[in-house]
């Protein structure tokens, strides 16, 4: 894999400041936004008054623990707009996320939101390898989730060619990386995934492609998927992070040259970790759930948002700025098998210790009488296809399963090709347990 680490003057000075710098910064900041919320949207002002706050009370950084907490339901509540804290005709673009239950959220940003992003955007691709001159394939969805354009105004700003291909067609994908050779792709990782098997089943060698770099992110992966892909495509693959209500892809990402855990761009977004049952913030090194303060939005400021992601902070390394460990998982996809906490991506970890299966998962709960029951969905490599090699591959992943978590699981390993693909964000667990 190249070298791709950056030389001196490609940062911008901030990436490389002092601690001290950084959180003078952060208190001009983040007093210019708690007083804009306030001003400006209701929500914010009646919830600091119900909790006896006013942003003239935050003297210094840890004074915004003081602050009430924003959540989903916050941006449920004020469906569509009524956490803007704009004039309309100030804002230039919303997006929104589906959501599996109820509305969608809805989030908004004025010209100057979307030069903060594009420029947090280019910052990320930087960190991962991008340079000005390489072009980028954009296979994130475009439209109202923030993947595709959050991702083609960050690699435009940075200078590259940005070929907007969107999710889906993935037959296409692969014959427009072949001709029109991309440095750099975008993408979730478990659509990586399914433009690898595309390229196997055209019997393309992947390690020939011309890509260099995957900036991959929007949903948890491990470091066990990183060496897979990075070994299936001699490229490096690097972690991107983000979450729409807090700008959209961008808010941390990792570097090439150490993918040591997603450095936060902290001079826009303040970090904090918290316990996520008593509210409590937890000191740098503890693993708790995440919260974000934006610090420059202007059309929807968020001030202390609650991600439900589970991470822990860490100092800098490339970078001056703090990092987070890679999320392994949402506090939404935690599952209990009688009494043990399970993340998709430990079973993702497992998985990939198991030579003769392929890459791709789903997990399905199920209850029989009074008894959850988890069956792992996976898939034979074409040349492990055989019931002998089928029936060891499963037994192996069901020993992993009992033996690192502590699971007992039933293990399905179903055709080639079996497994659902994911277009973007891979749906890794399915409840069919009944509804109580
Ligand atoms: O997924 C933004 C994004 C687009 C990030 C493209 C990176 C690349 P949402 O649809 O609002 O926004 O989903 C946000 O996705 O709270 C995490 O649970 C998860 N997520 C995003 N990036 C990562 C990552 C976009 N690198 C939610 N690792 C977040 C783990 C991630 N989870």
């Amino acid at each position: 894999m190249l070298n791709l680490s950056p030389r001196p003057g490609d940062l911008d000075p901030i990436e490389t400041a002092s601690r001290e710098e950084i959180a003078d910064l952060q208190l001009a900041r983040l007093k210019w936004s708690l007083r804009h919320a306030y001003d400006n949207v209701a929500h914010y002002r009646q919830s600091f008054d119900a909790a006896g706050v006013h942003p003239d009370d935050l003297k210094t950084l840890s004074d915004l623990s003081k602050f009430p907490f924003a959540t989903k339901q916050t941006l449920r509540d004020n469906y569509p707009f009524g956490l803007f804290a704009v004039p309309q005709e100030q804002v230039a673009r919303v997006h929104a996320s589906s959501g599996t239950t109820g509305k969608p959220t809805v989030v908004g940003y004025t010209r100057s939101d979307i030069k903060v992003w594009a420029s947090v955007v280019a910052r990320s691709i930087r960190a991962a390898g991008g340079r000005p001159g390489m072009k980028c394939h954009v296979a994130y969805g475009y439209g109202l989730f923030t993947g595709g354009l959050g991702a083609h105004y960050g690699a435009e700003e940075l200078g590259l060619t940005v070929i907007p291909m969107s999710g889906g067609m993935t037959e296409r994908q692969v014959t427009l990386i072949e001709d029109f050779r991309p440095d750099i792709i975008m993408v979730t990782p478990s659509y990586m995934l399914a433009i690898l098997d595309e390229y196997r089943s055209r019997g393309l060698d992947p390690r020939k492609s011309p890509l260099k770099v995957g900036v991959f992110g929007a949903e948890p992966w491990t470091n066990s998927m990183r060496e897979e892909i990075e070994e299936a495509f001699d490229m490096h693959a690097v972690d991107i992070y983000g979450l729409s209500e807090v700008m959209g892809p961008g808010v941390a990402s990792e570097c090439v040259e150490t993918k040591d855990g997603l450095h936060i761009w902290e001079d826009h977004f303040y970090p904090e970790i918290i316990d996520p049952d008593t509210g409590e913030v937890l000191p740098d090194g503890e693993v708790g759930e995440l919260v974000f303060t934006s610090l420059t939005k202007e059309a929807m400021p968020v001030i202390r948002y609650r991600t439900r992601d589970l991470t822990r902070l860490l100092p800098g390394t490339a970078r001056s700025m703090r990092r987070m460990e890679k999320v392994t998982g949402r506090s939404d996809d935690m599952m209990i098998l009688r009494g043990v906490n399970v993340f998709p991506t430990q079973i993702e970890e497992q998985l990939l210790r198991v030579p003769a299966l392929a890459p791709h998962y789903l997990v399905e709960l199920t209850r029989e009488g009074r008894m959850d029951e988890m069956t792992v969905h996976v898939e034979a490599l074409p040349s492990h296809a055989d019931e002998a090699h089928r029936a060891a591959a499963a037994a192996e992943l069901r020993a992993h399963l009992k033996n690192v978590i502590g699971i007992s699981a039933r293990v399905h390993v179903a055709d080639p090709g079996g497994v659902e693909r994911s277009m973007g964000k891979a749906r890794r667990v399915i409840d069919n347990r009944p509804k109580s």
